[in-house]
């Protein structure tokens, strides 16, 4: 099936997750919280929570734990956050 993973078109199979397609596209994941890169996830079971990456739309997924679909556009780096402004 075909998604896109950082503006970049490419294919997975049915039943991969998240992560094993984003790390046989690009080196590894984005920045995160924890400022390591490039990161491979670490325990791959859905624990660590070191494998989030976000959908287009924002939506945040664990990578180890979720998989492709088509037409999925991922982002592996994290989102420029916004706040909310107090007045
Ligand atoms: S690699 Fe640990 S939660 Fe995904």
């Amino acid at each position: 099936m075909r998604l896109t993973i950082d503006g970049a078109e490419t294919v997975a199979l049915a039943g991969d997750t998240v992560l094993t397609a984003v790390l046989s596209q690009v080196r590894g994941l984005g920045p995160s919280d924890f400022g390591l890169r490039p990161r491979a996830g670490s325990c791959l079971m859905g624990a660590c929570q070191d494998c989030w990456v976000w959908t287009a739309a924002g939506e945040r997924l664990r990578a180890c734990t979720s998989y492709v679909a088509p037409g999925m556009d991922i982002r592996t780096g994290q989102p420029e956050r916004t706040w909310p402004i107090r007045a």
